[in-house]
């Protein structure tokens, strides 16, 4: 009866306008990465709601971890999940394995109001140069199998399988260093091909990461200035183009080696980029600064590279710092977070890319320790000891802030002790016992903070608090989700 009252077309328009805003949304958004290799978790739910909070739109994670998955559930935000390497060999030659994984970590949460999972990454960069080809044989069959279980699924048209690989998949020659003398590495290319050729049929994006900092890091003569967005005084001229900055020359060479192997129109997503803030010379605040907002800037404005105009979809590197990635590539590889190890942003950043500063929102109801600190012991006479002590809390905790370059380089003898000390004893939960060192340690209560060295505090655990705090997350997305459906009505 009602509907009478209502005029028709104006509500139809006023829908179609209410899509176009989403639409447009949707489409100038961008993805993170959230690595969970810490010793300390942050509440996934907490997180969750900080995406939320921030209009994160896109994540993409290292595995399909149960915990993200179940907070993740009921909300937008669109999934990328992923398959670690050390699976590809069963998934690759079992196809009932293939199957299991799609149903347990899919199927179950594909439903109206479960998880949007958007993406399945084969593997992680597993043609990276330092594995020797281990899994040049498995990822090809690993990545059918994982498709073919979404299509009989009934998944097949909504959610694509990819594999993400390292930019060291392709290389242009010393002699000629420009994007359009770019090709594949010639030891993978004829199987690299044959993915691709897979992948476009099932009109499923190319997936690579590429690393601007690690162009600088592994080269002392590498130009600073084109590591950024700001534009050089000595761009690269590549015939009729000219290349501002190491991020477009990558992607293009890429763009050049896909046009070589016939697939010149082939969708690309850069699956990770970014830059850390600590452990080594040039991993600081204010350069992940200006390469993470000149990224955004440069994705989300539709120029493009020269090469290829458009959006450039890019998902960010990372969300959040891990205390426990290897260090093998570098003291970096702890530091890459947007947010810090407790969910407290490190700097600004306009998700909008419109470059201003506008702070992020940290994760909320986070519960830390008691602020206590593990010191070098002030009544400490004989420091016999001293350093093997300093190697072992460094050796089961991270240190990487005391590296040359890094926040906490500035410390004496006595003040790496001390940071080794504190850090060992708040990986271990401030247990009394774990800062001895046979006399050479001690509590404090004092915040042995000095300038940019923060001594941290650990976060803690409180899961009766955490989980009521959950619940009226829960029940506030219920509500939100009412209210969006009675405004759309
Ligand atoms: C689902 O994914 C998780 C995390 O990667 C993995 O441990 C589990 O084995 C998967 N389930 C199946 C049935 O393969
Ligand atoms: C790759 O080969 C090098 C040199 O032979 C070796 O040192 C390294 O351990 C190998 N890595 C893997 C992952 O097999
Ligand atoms: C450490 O001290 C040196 C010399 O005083 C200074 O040049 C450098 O910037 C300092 N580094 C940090 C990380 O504070
Ligand atoms: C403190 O430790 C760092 C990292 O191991 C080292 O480079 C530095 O020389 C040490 N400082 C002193 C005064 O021993």
């Amino acid at each position: 009866m009602s509907n009478e009252k209502v005029p028709k077309p104006k509500s139809f328009l006023v829908t179609m306008l209410l899509l176009l805003v989403f639409m447009a949304h949707k489409g100038s958004s961008f993805g993170v990465n959230w690595g969970t290799m810490a010793t300390h978790q942050l509440q996934p739910e907490n997180v969750v709601q900080m995406l939320e909070d921030n209009g994160f739109k896109k994540l993409k994670l290292f595995e399909a971890d149960e915990k993200i998955l179940a907070a993740l559930t009921g909300t937008q935000i669109e999934v990328m999940l992923a398959i670690p390497n050390f699976m590809l060999q069963e998934m690759s030659i079992d196809p009932v394995a293939a199957v299991s994984w799609v149903d347990a970590n899919v199927t179950s949460y594909c439903y109206d109001g479960g998880v949007n999972i958007k993406y399945v990454a084969v593997g992680n960069e597993p043609y990276l140069k330092t594995y020797n080809g281990t899994y040049l044989r498995t990822t090809l069959p690993a990545l059918k199998n994982i498709q073919e279980a979404l299509n009989r699924a009934g998944f097949g048209s909504q959610v694509k399988a990819t594999v993400p690989f390292n930019a060291d998949i392709y290389f242009s020659p010393d002699s000629d260093p420009v994007p359009s003398t770019g090709d594949f590495r010639p030891e993978i290319k004829d199987n690299l091909i044959e993915i691709i050729q897979y992948l476009y049929t099932n009109e499923a994006p190319f997936t690579v990461n590429i690393y601007p900092f690690l162009s600088l890091y592994g080269n002392a003569y590498f130009p600073f200035e084109f590591a950024f967005f700001d534009g050089t005084s000595k761009p690269i001229r590549d015939g009729n183009l000219l290349y501002t900055n190491v991020f477009d020359a990558n992607f293009d060479t890429l763009v050049w080696s896909l046009t070589k192997a016939g697939f010149p129109e082939m969708k690309i997503i850069v699956g990770e980029v970014g830059w850390p803030t600590d452990g080594v010379v040039n991993a600081n605040v204010p350069n992940a600064k200006r390469f993470n907002q000149g990224m955004l800037k440069h994705a989300l404005s539709g120029n493009g590279t020269p090469a290829r105009k458009g959006m450039i979809d890019v998902y960010l590197f990372s969300l959040i710092d891990e205390n426990a990635k290897s260090i093998a590539p570098g003291s970096f590889e702890r530091h890459w977070g947007l947010f810090e190890f407790d969910g407290k942003p490190k700097y600004e950043l306009d998700l909008s890319g419109s470059a201003q500063n506008k702070g992020l929102v940290a994760v909320e109801g986070v519960d830390y320790m008691l602020k206590r600190w593990c010191v070098l012991n002030p009544d400490a006479k004989d420091l016999y000891g001293l350093s093997s002590s300093i190697d072992y809390a460094c050796s089961l905790s991270d240190c990487t802030a005391l590296g040359y370059g890094s926040s906490c380089n500035n410390l004496s003898l006595e003040g790496n002790a001390s940071y080794a000390f504190n850090m060992y004893y708040q990986v271990n939960d401030q247990k009394i016992w774990t800062c001895d060192f046979s006399g050479l340690a001690a509590e404090t209560d004092e915040d042995p903070s000095v300038g940019d060295c923060q001594f941290p505090v650990m976060i803690a655990y409180a899961p009766s608090l955490l989980q009521n705090r959950g619940m009226l997350h829960m029940v506030m997305k219920i509500i939100g989700g009412c209210m969006l459906y009675w405004i759309l009505l």
